[in-house]
């Protein structure tokens, strides 16, 4: 019998790209999804690129009666939980909410679990639970001290599966994620939030013609050219993740963390660099000052995920920009038509 995986937060960015994959590999798959930052046309998306069904809910994670209705009824093996607000800056200026919807809401999603005899969790983490690193690359063993309150409430999400794990018996794999970026190789799905505050959309939106600039936050950081430093990995690789931690669930593999990043660090001015070569666009640049709270570098060591799932990286700076690009230049307005 195949195995039918729940993906909340599947029409999503990160977790569109999951359920094409899952879908690749064989699994079954059904999104769960309230579409409040996402919307259906990347799950009509989804159907074209795949070929399959792809039932999708639309229920809220902290409505546990309907999340327990769609566990039970769907016979659902394993969940992958990505439904959350993840804007850093926004989380600053009105943390209750993202309290309410990340923490409250994964309360509600494990009471549903528990009830429902689902023991089976991979959940999307980030680098920001790590905060200021006091070492580079980042291991999964150093010190988490969020520096804002989307990574604290991701920290906390982390901490509430270990208890709920512990006194239910359920086993969960949580991924810290670095920068994640890049598009299906359609171009049918990408990346889209509303406001875009991502660093490659915004200089791709910038070559398209879509907005006049980029501003670089900061030249006086003490990296190589004086720009920070990012671990940007490409969604397919993340993705892949994804499809293996939960084989690495249904095989009978324990709770645990990993990073997700491909330890190759690069600075703003090489990848609005690398931008330029690849899509062959001026991309007018704007040199400003340091925005609030960003460190100078963050990678990640991924030793971790390829030692025990087995997982690597596959994707180049080069892949990263030329697929966001096509998503781009195919949809200049995201998913709007
Ligand atoms: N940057 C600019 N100009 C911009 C946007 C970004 O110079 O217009 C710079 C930032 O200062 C930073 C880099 O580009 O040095 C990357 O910035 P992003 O906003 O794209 O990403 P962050 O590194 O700030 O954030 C990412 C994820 C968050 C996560 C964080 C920590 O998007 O979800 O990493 O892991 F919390």
């Amino acid at each position: 019998m195949n195995k039918k995986i729940l993906v909340t937060g599947g029409a999503g960015y990160i977790g569109s790209h999951t359920v094409a994959q899952l879908c690749e590999d064989g699994y079954d798959v059904v999104i769960l999804d309230n579409l409040s930052t996402s919307c259906e046309e990347s799950v009509v998306r989804l159907r074209k690129i795949t070929g399959k069904e792809i039932p999708l809910y639309k229920v809220d994670i902290r409505d546990t009666d309907n999340v327990r209705k769609v566990l039970r009824e769907e016979k659902i093996e394993a969940i992958i939980h990505f439904a959350a607000y993840s804007l850093v800056g926004e989380s600053m200026t009105n943390p209750l909410k993202y309290y309410e919807n990340n923490l409250y809401g994964t309360k509600q999603l494990l009471e549903a679990m528990t009830e429902e005899k689902v023991d089976k969790i991979v959940f999307s983490s980030t680098a920001a639970t790590y905060g200021e690193p006091k070492s580079i690359p980042i291991l999964e063993t150093d010190e988490t001290n969020p520096t804002n309150t989307y990574g604290e409430t991701k920290l906390s999400m982390e901490k509430m599966f270990k208890w709920t794990a512990n006194a239910h018996g359920l086993r969960y794999v949580s991924l810290r994620y670095f920068n994640a970026c890049g598009a299906h190789e359609s171009g049918l799905i990408g990346e889209a939030h509303n406001p875009e505050t991502h660093l490659i959309p915004i200089i791709l939106q910038a070559a398209a013609g879509v907005r006049e600039s980029i501003s670089v936050y900061g030249t006086d950081y003490p990296t190589r050219d004086g720009t920070c430093v990012r671990d940007y990995i490409h969604v397919y690789d993340l993705a892949k993740a994804h499809v293996a931690a939960v084989k690495y669930l249904i095989d009978g593999g324990k709770s645990d963390i990993f990073n997700l990043g491909t330890e190759i660090g690069s600075t703003v001015k090489e990848v609005i660099d690398a931008a330029k070569k690849i899509t062959g666009k001026a991309i007018k640049v704007v040199y400003g000052e340091r925005r609030a709270g960003d460190p100078a570098v963050l990678t990640a060591s991924n030793k971790k995920a390829r030692e025990v799932l087995g997982w690597k990286p596959e994707k180049t700076m080069e892949d990263i920009i030329s697929s966001a690009w096509k998503w781009h230049s195919n949809n200049p307005h995201g998913y709007k038509k």
